[in-house]
């Protein structure tokens, strides 16, 4: 469901995602904000360097279903946090953050709301360091603004009414933890790469 309506209703294919940020952008030791079933971690080629990946989720089923079918080919550290809560990763550890299709569930006004997620990206990543994602932004068209309607009201699954561009764009370009900060809108998903510079954020 997920793969398609990605490519159909919110018009960003998954494999534009794969290609652009986790194959560039992956480090050795990753951090991987909401996976799900562990699907978009699966799918990373042979020769990727991931070794050691750290999951958090604030789904124990999700932290569960994921480990399971990523365990066999990394060292799987799963942490039953939400985004906006204290990682117990160290700070500085890791080379790789992502967040993909997660910051639309987190409850919030605007990204601005989200910014936690962002702090707690800075934290872990040393300097130098990737934080990568994609979230879904207010939709315009059709199918995509019923849908996105629809998850808002019904048992609150999502909180993007008010997540746009700009503001995902303002929330890192300003933010002093990140520098060469890529944004990129595809269809009414946010797509973005930011850099760990040094220092405190
Ligand atoms: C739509 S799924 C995305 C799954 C995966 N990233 C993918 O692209 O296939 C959203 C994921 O975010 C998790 N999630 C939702 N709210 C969260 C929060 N506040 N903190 C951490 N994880 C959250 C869900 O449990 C789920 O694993």
């Amino acid at each position: 469901m997920q793969i398609a309506s990605h490519r159909f209703i919110w018009h960003c294919p998954m494999p534009l995602i794969e290609k652009e940020l986790y194959h560039p952008h992956i480090g050795e030791r990753h951090c991987e904000l909401g996976p799900g079933t562990g699907r978009t971690l699966r799918r990373l080629p042979k020769s990727t360097p991931l070794q050691e990946l750290h999951l958090v989720d604030l789904n124990p089923a999700c932290l569960a279903r994921s480990s399971s079918r990523l365990r066999h080919r990394f060292n799987v550290h799963p942490h039953e946090v939400g985004a906006l809560g204290e990682w117990p990763i160290p700070s500085g550890s890791l080379d790789s953050v992502s967040a993909t299709d997660v910051m639309h569930c987190l409850p919030g006004d605007n990204v601005f709301d989200k910014k936690g997620m962002v702090d707690n990206a800075a934290k872990v990543l040393r300097p130098g360091g990737m934080f990568f994602g994609a979230t879904f932004l207010q939709g315009h068209t059709g199918a995509a603004r019923s849908l996105l309607n629809f998850y808002n009201n019904k048992r609150n699954t999502m909180h993007n009414r008010g997540d746009t561009f700009s503001d995902l764009e303002r929330l890192f370009s300003d933010h002093p933890g990140f520098a060469n900060v890529q944004t990129k809108l595809v269809g009414t998903v946010g797509l973005w790469a930011a850099t760990r510079v040094e220092g405190d954020a």
